[in-house]
């Protein structure tokens, strides 16, 4: 994973409304619940600026062989037990990894 620290480069952007003209954006890094972590992604794309998520999913050997945690990326699935859990937001496809984190929604309740 890239270290985010003050060094990094800054991304600008221009708003043509709301009298913001230009805003500056470094990388980001989202930690915490998929949907949050989706919608920061959502937001930062438009800019173009790099966005880290750290994916919790569902595991259960956590070695690669299972396949519990398989997120779909862009560019191919991979495992979040032995190729992140950083992953860059704007290549997840969230809608495949939300479905595959409520897979044992209606288990967990009916406890
Ligand atoms: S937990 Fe089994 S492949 Fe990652």
């Amino acid at each position: 994973m890239t270290a985010h620290t003050e060094e990094m480069p800054r991304y600008r952007s221009v708003e043509g409304n709301a009298g913001i003209k230009e805003r500056e954006h470094r990388a980001y890094l989202a930690i915490g619940p998929a949907i949050m972590m989706k919608f920061v992604a959502a937001t930062t794309k438009p800019f173009n600026a790099p966005t880290t998520v750290s994916l919790n999913t569902i595991m259960i050997d956590g070695t690669g062989m299972c396949g519990g945690c398989r997120v779909p990326l862009a560019d191919g699935a991979q495992f979040v037990c032995v190729d992140g859990p950083e992953f860059d937001g704007h290549k997840v496809d969230w809608s495949s990894l939300m479905s595959r984190l409520s897979f044992y929604k209606e288990k967990k309740r009916s406890r």
